[in-house]
């Protein structure tokens, strides 16, 4: 099961690279630096990505079928993927998570921030039911309209057979001006999984956030604007806010999750019940 997850970490590195608020303007969109791992995992994201696939993938897990689990058990479940011979990870999946929340905690962000920090990535689980890479991480976009010029290797769609349906391929596409993010099938992945898994139990701030933290050319890029209505924009606030600490808490030191664990176990039991549906 080792390498399951080496995208997931290569990619987010490369956000983070992207992002970076200390580079310089010129290097800002040159991705040559990236390596051959995330092109390609860029290539297949792209191609297979299409708007049937999406739906289908959607339609299924939103089923929650799977399988019952509390929170802790799905942290643990996700370490197994892990690959511990992978020198960059340092840190235990729970660690990662605890150090996003942490940075919130710090800031003095409400309880269900703070939540959405130690759970937004939890989707990654759909890696245990054998799905793809490409299928799990990645920045997001939707299926179903052209594809923005802010879309990541954008040249890698040229094989997504949606190239080749006319009705997807203009601005608009299959969906009309304004209609809202709610009404928009996205790529599939971990966000919309986990907004999935959540609906019932957290406001709806944090699943904004679960839902669209992948989506860079919108939260990001301010992209696909013409999708949103003005709940949306409202929403995207906190999608923004939380994106630091999504992007930049990486770097801080390593949370004592031994000690930390009782406060979490706590916040996680405010809102959640103790077993969910996956
Ligand atoms: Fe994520
Ligand atoms: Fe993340």
């Amino acid at each position: 099961m080792s390498h399951v997850v080496d995208a997931a970490e290569q990619w987010e590195e490369f956000v983070r690279e992207r992002y970076d608020p200390n580079k310089d303007k010129e290097n800002f969109r040159n991705y040559e630096t990236a390596t051959p791992g995330v092109r390609e995992f860029y290539r297949l994201n792209h191609t297979f990505q299409t708007r049937e696939f999406a739906v289908a993938k959607k339609a299924d897990y939103s089923q929650l079928n799977r399988r019952q689990m509390s929170v802790w058990e799905a942290m643990d479940q996700l370490e197994t993927v892990v690959d511990d011979s992978d020198p960059d990870t340092d840190l235990s999946q729970i660690a990662h998570n605890m150090q996003t929340a942490e940075a919130c905690r710090r800031d003095g962000r409400p309880r269900w921030f703070i939540l959405a920090g130690l759970l937004h990535d939890l989707g990654k689980v759909l890696c245990l039911y054998g799905e793809p890479q490409w299928a799990v991480v990645g920045d997001t976009f939707p299926v179903g309209c052209a594809w923005s010029d802010k879309i990541v290797y954008r040249e890698y769609f040229r094989d997504n057979p949606d190239g080749q349906k006319p009705e997807l391929q203009t601005r608009l596409g299959v969906y009309s001006e304004g209609c809202g993010l709610g009404n928009v099938d996205m790529s599939f992945g971990h966000d919309e999984y986990l907004y999935q898994v959540m609906k019932p139990y957290l406001p709806e701030e944090a699943l904004y956030i679960f839902r669209y933290h992948s989506f860079y050319p919108c939260h990001r890029e301010n992209d696909y604007q013409y999708l949103m209505n003005d709940h949306d924009r409202k929403m995207f606030h906190w999608v923004k806010e939380f994106n630091q600490y999504d992007l930049y808490s990486k770097s801080h030191e390593k949370p004592d999750v031994a000690k930390l664990r009782p406060y979490y176990e706590e916040l996680v039991s405010e809102f959640l019940p103790a077993q969910i549906r996956w």
